[in-house]
């Protein structure tokens, strides 16, 4: 299958799109932890996303669509995508790239709720993974909260300040949120309360992708 997973900034896409991973054994394609991982390494990508990351901007269309093209011509079969398409323009590349999608699953999380989400969120530099100091705690070990899965130490991210969580969602209502309409003309949008405890909003999600 081939799943788009579209909602605010902090909304739950990453935890659901590990979950329905592990669950549909198939990849996931984050573009937020593509970037960050090209900032971390100083590649040309990384360098001209680093400034825009920290602003709560987007990074240019042009960019994000090659890093996608690349990395979808190398998978052979299902994926989820995480955190792309995020404009209309790159929702229309993808169709240009002939990649038929199933399903586009809107996790709907009120703006307050972002806010305390993301002030509570830490995440592992080395592997991606994703918690929230209460309500999916990384586990504390020496004296350090480190990372369930690979065990690194995890870190604050530089994008969950709240006067950057306020100019992401900005973005999003601005420049994401029309996609909604594009992909409901299409027959493919499903939406998803994203209130319910995580394991909740998992089932909910496999119900939305697995149904009609
Ligand atoms: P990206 O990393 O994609 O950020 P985002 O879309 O803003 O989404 P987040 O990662 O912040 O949140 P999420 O929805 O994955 O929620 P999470 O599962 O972590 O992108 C970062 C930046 O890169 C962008 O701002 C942009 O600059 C750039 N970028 C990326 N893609 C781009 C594109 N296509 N075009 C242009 N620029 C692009 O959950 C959040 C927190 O809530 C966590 O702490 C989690 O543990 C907790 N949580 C999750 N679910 C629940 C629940 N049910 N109950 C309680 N807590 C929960």
């Amino acid at each position: 299958m081939k799943i788009i997973f579209l909602g605010a900034p902090g909304a739950g896409k990453g935890t659901q799109a590990s979950a329905v991973s592990r669950a549909l054994d198939i990849p996931t394609i984050s573009t937020g932890n593509m970037i960050r991982e090209a900032i971390a390494k100083g590649t040309p990508v990384g360098l001209a996303a680093k400034s825009v990351i920290a602003e709560g901007k987007l990074v240019s269309d042009e960019i994000v669509v090659g890093i996608v093209r690349e990395k979808l011509n190398s998978l052979d079969g299902g994926y989820i995508l995480d955190g792309f398409p995020r404009t209309v323009a790159q929702a229309q590349a993808l169709e240009s790239m002939g990649e038929d999608i199933d399903k586009v699953v809107n996790i709907y999380v009120p703006d307050e709720v972002i806010i305390e989400r993301s002030a509570g969120r830490r995440y592992c530099p080395k592997c991606g993974a994703t918690f929230h100091v209460k309500y999916n705690p990384p586990k504390e070990e020496g004296g350090k909260s480190v990372c369930t899965v690979c065990g690194s130490e995890v870190a604050v991210r530089e994008d969950d300040k709240p006067e950057v969580v306020k100019q992401r969602l900005k973005v999003y209502h601005e420049q994401t949120q029309p996609l909604e309409a594009f992909y409901a003309e299409r027959g493919k949008l499903r939406t998803v309360i994203g209130q319910e405890e995580v394991k909740d909003t998992t089932r909910l999600t496999l119900d939305a992708i697995k149904g009609d």
